[in-house]
């Protein structure tokens, strides 16, 4: 079943109707950088991002579900990539080195957090000083979708609200995805 959802979750991700390559190529990390997943899934992202930073940069895949973190870890073993380490989170208990990341990446996430301003503010604890906060999160869908039906998105208008609310402001966004809005923040 754990891995039924995260070869979902990786399939969705790498679709190219939902640009992969564009996520990749507008985030554009540089060796040694460190960034941290937050609800890495089936660890997609993770993975090509552990490619990207190489030896001397670190992937912290995050997720609340621990069958989930064991697929990243076995994903990542099998493709020789020594950087990826998992941390299980507890709801909003994070394990992460402290001043230590380049990037958060929340990709399709926060729809599941409650208290996301509290949420969102706790994250400064673990960047750099000029550490970035990188979401990407649905937009609303009609009615009878599936994220419409189950609300299985936030508004772009509320996540830049609630960020401007913990303490970050709007670098970029991008628009070029269909389902999701794409925002940066410092
Ligand atoms: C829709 S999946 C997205 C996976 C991945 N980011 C991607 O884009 O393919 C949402 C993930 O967030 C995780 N999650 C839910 N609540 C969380 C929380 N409070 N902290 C960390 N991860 C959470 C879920 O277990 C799941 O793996």
């Amino acid at each position: 079943m754990k891995n039924f959802q995260t070869k979902m979750f990786n399939r969705k991700a790498s679709n190219p109707k939902n640009k992969p390559d564009q996520i990749i190529e507008a985030i554009a990390l540089k060796p040694g950088q460190s960034i941290a997943e937050i609800g890495v899934g089936g660890g997609y992202f993770s993975l090509r991002f552990a490619e990207m930073v190489g030896k001397k940069g670190n992937i912290y895949a995050v997720d609340t579900n621990r069958g989930f973190l064991e697929f990243v870890k076995n994903s990542a073993k099998e493709k020789g990539l020594d950087n990826v380490i998992t941390t299980f989170a507890k709801e909003d208990k994070l394990v992460l080195p402290e001043k230590s990341l380049d990037f958060i990446f929340m990709r399709n996430v926060t729809h599941h957090i409650p208290n996301r301003v509290k949420y969102f503010r706790n994250l400064k604890d673990f960047l750099k000083p000029d550490g970035k906060i990188i979401i990407i999160e649905y937009k609303k869908g009609k009615f009878f979708t599936f994220r419409g039906i189950f609300g299985h998105y936030v508004l772009k208008e509320i996540i830049i609200r609630e960020m401007e609310e913990a303490g970050y402001l709007l670098e970029r966004e991008f628009n070029f995805l269909q389902e999701q809005h794409f925002t940066i923040y410092y």
